[in-house]
């Protein structure tokens, strides 16, 4: 990919982004520019990955031809405060703030700006990413297809309208911190059955990526998958049935509209 990539602000998602465009080669370190308020994050940044440093947030704006919004949403409307009016309509501007809608980016830019919003997740970072898209009318589809790209590059990337962005903020955006959770709680089971912690954790996140790929490539039902591995009167079933009777399923539903909801308060 030709051109610059800018990313305001390089918390852990934007470093996750980072990481991931570099590892798989789509980008060269000296191809991305970062700005953060506090500079010793950003130093060890550079040190650590060869990308360039900006001194403040305008730098990277004018060098940028594909401007990355990676602050926290509190900050969000200060920052675009900032640097909105040095946007410019060919750049595209690229939100990947929780709640921060199409609209609002407009209000603080212009009608003519190209603007899409990404709602990615940290997995990127291992090139296992989901991403969600959603471009502005003033986005043309090369631009599309660059962010498109740039996102790809980190795992998975796909076009949704802006109306699903907070169900994606529960599903994808914030789940692997369920999931992190569902691995650590069996790994404390393992460990309390014997097993070295470090060997449990490899057992439980494999068997975690193992369930999540074949998801994706049989097509197959979740349900019809756990099926397969309930043997009439066998363990698994236990275990199931177990999961079943403290509500687990029902747990799940209910933190993920949790998500949902706070995504929905954020709106800007
Ligand atoms: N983390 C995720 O899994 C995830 C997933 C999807 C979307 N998001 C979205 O991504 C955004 C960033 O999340 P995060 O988890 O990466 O947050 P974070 O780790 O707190 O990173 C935000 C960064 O923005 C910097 N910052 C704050 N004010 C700034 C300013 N005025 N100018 C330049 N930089 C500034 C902060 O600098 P300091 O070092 O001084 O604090 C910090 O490094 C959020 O809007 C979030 O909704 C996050």
């Amino acid at each position: 990919m030709q051109g610059t990539v800018g990313f305001i602000g390089a918390g852990n998602m934007a470093q996750a982004l980072i990481r991931g465009i570099i590892s798989a080669g789509l980008l060269q370190p000296q191809q991305i520019m970062v700005s953060n308020r506090s500079q010793d994050k950003l130093q060890a940044l550079t040190a650590d990955s060869g990308i360039r440093a900006a001194g403040n947030n305008p730098e990277v704006v004018r060098q940028a031809d594909l401007l990355v919004l990676a602050v926290k949403p509190q900050v969000a409307d200060a920052v675009m405060q900032e640097i909105g009016p040095l946007c410019r309509p060919e750049q595209v501007l690229i939100s990947i703030v929780t709640g921060l809608s199409l609209q609002r980016l407009a209000e603080l830019t212009s009608a003519r700006q190209s603007a899409v919003r990404v709602m990615p997740n940290t997995p990127a970072l291992c090139g296992a990413g989901m991403s969600a898209v959603t471009p502005n009318a003033a986005t043309s589809p090369q631009q599309l297809s660059d962010v498109l790209e740039l996102f790809g590059a980190c795992g998975a990337a796909e076009v949704v309208p802006e109306s699903l962005m907070d169900v994606v903020t529960g599903v994808s955006g914030s789940s692997p911190a369920y999931v992190f959770m569902f691995i650590e709680a069996m790994a404390d089971a393992a460990v309390r059955s014997g097993m070295p912690r470090a060997q449990a954790y490899r057992f439980c996140a494999q068997a975690v990526l193992g369930a999540a790929s074949m998801v994706l490539e049989t097509g197959k039902h979740p349900g019809q998958l756990k099926d397969q591995v309930c043997s009439p009167g066998g363990t698994t079933i236990e275990a199931v049935a177990s999961l079943e009777r403290s509500g687990f399923r029902s747990s799940v539903l209910e933190a993920v509209d949790a998500c949902i909801r706070k995504a929905k308060t954020l709106q800007a």
